[in-house]
């Protein structure tokens, strides 16, 4: 069984579960696998992350649907309906299922679908979960056919179905399980199976963040970090994050290095632009592949459309990085447009680049 992490919440004398502590005891499993973050910089990471909605910056509706709903099973002494969160990487999915750990009071066990590949590492699980727990599910587009169908009587009816034996004496188990609220997260919701998608009680998408949000976030973390930065350096920094406060808090360390190596330590406007351009990260956040992206479908395809493919060809990534990664940002902006036919960079994408755009007449958009 793989779970990758897991906090628990003390109870209060009444039973139910207090506000969470600061120790993270993981439960006795085998594989039990650290956290990604705990490989590089983890550490800093997790004290950077947000610990209540309070401290949350931005994703507005998204923390109006799910106080809502909190309030509401808080009320009604029931469990929080399973939910789904997708969008690109790097927006906040994992921060806000341990958040709601945190405003229900209760624990989270953190996985990841990759690690759920036998049927006994989802069982596994399932059966340790106390009533009102909340089991994260990264990457749950990618669930193999079997854990799917053990989690269907689970997030249906709190039930753990074992098959026992072969052939024709094969029976089924019905092992009760505790009330536990299913979040799973996902950069690919049209992948998910439909009928696992229709278990989920409340979809929500993250979406990317604005400049003035990222540039707060900016300043939050910077604190954390005892790095002196600017309104204007975080506004900077802010400004090349892709709408993702994974790379702004990535960029002002990055920055942070720059300033303590280079200069007095202070991160201002000019500090931080002439760091990331050292990164090569220009001033809309795009970077190598970004903009060689951008400029195989204008110098080498006419503008587009182009397919998939032949893009991860000429920049040596795999095409679901293209889609999960790199696109949503491109389309944000309005530098490219997805088509039936392929990719077309746009008329924003030519003159970003320094190109000249195609003749109005003969451009698609
Ligand atoms: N750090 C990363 N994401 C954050 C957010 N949304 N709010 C505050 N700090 C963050």
């Amino acid at each position: 069984m793989a779970i990758i992490s897991s906090k628990k919440q003390p109870q209060e004398p009444n039973g139910q579960p207090k506000q969470r502590r600061e120790s993270a005891k993981a439960p006795s499993n085998e594989n039990i696998l650290q956290p990604e973050a705990a490989v590089d910089e983890g550490k800093q990471e997790e004290s950077i992350r947000p610990q209540r909605f309070a401290d949350y910056i931005g994703q507005k509706d998204l923390k109006d649907v799910l106080d809502i709903a909190i309030k509401a099973a808080k009320s009604r002494g029931e469990v929080l309906d399973h939910l789904l969160l997708y969008g690109p990487p790097g927006l906040g999915k994992t921060t806000m299922a341990m958040i709601l750990a945190s405003e229900m009071g209760v624990n989270y066990k953190i996985t990841s679908a990759p690690a759920l590949e036998r049927p006994r590492d989802i069982a596994g699980l399932l059966v340790n979960l106390k009533p009102g727990d909340i089991l994260f599910v990264d990457e749950i587009h990618r669930l193999s056919r079997m854990t799917e169908e053990i989690l269907y009587p689970a997030m249906e009816d709190y039930r753990l179905d074992i098959t026992i034996g072969k052939g024709s004496s094969t029976r089924i188990r019905s092992v009760p399980l505790a009330k536990f609220t299913l979040v799973g997260a996902t950069t690919r919701v049209g992948a998910l199976t439909s009928p696992l998608r229709d278990r989920f009680g409340l979809v929500q998408k993250l979406r990317f963040y604005e400049v003035d949000e990222l540039s707060k976030i900016v300043l939050r973390s910077a604190q954390f970090l005892q790095t002196p930065v600017t309104e204007d350096g975080a506004t900077e920094i802010a400004r090349r994050s892709r709408g993702t406060p994974r790379i702004a808090n990535r960029l002002l360390k990055r920055v942070r290095d720059y300033a303590e190596v280079k200069l007095s330590g202070e991160i201002t406007e000019s500090v931080a632009s002439e760091a990331l351009q050292l990164f090569q990260v220009d001033p809309c956040g795009l970077d190598w592949t970004d903009r060689r992206m951008l400029s195989v479908i204008i110098e080498q395809f006419n503008g587009g459309p182009v397919g998939l493919e032949t893009i991860a060809a000429a920049t040596g990534e795999d095409t679901q990085t293209i889609e999960e990664v790199y696109e949503p940002y491109l389309m944000q902006i309005g530098y490219l447009s997805r088509t039936p036919r392929g990719r077309v960079a746009t008329k924003a994408a030519y003159k970003h680049l320094g190109f000249k755009p195609p003749n109005e007449q003969l451009s698609l958009l």
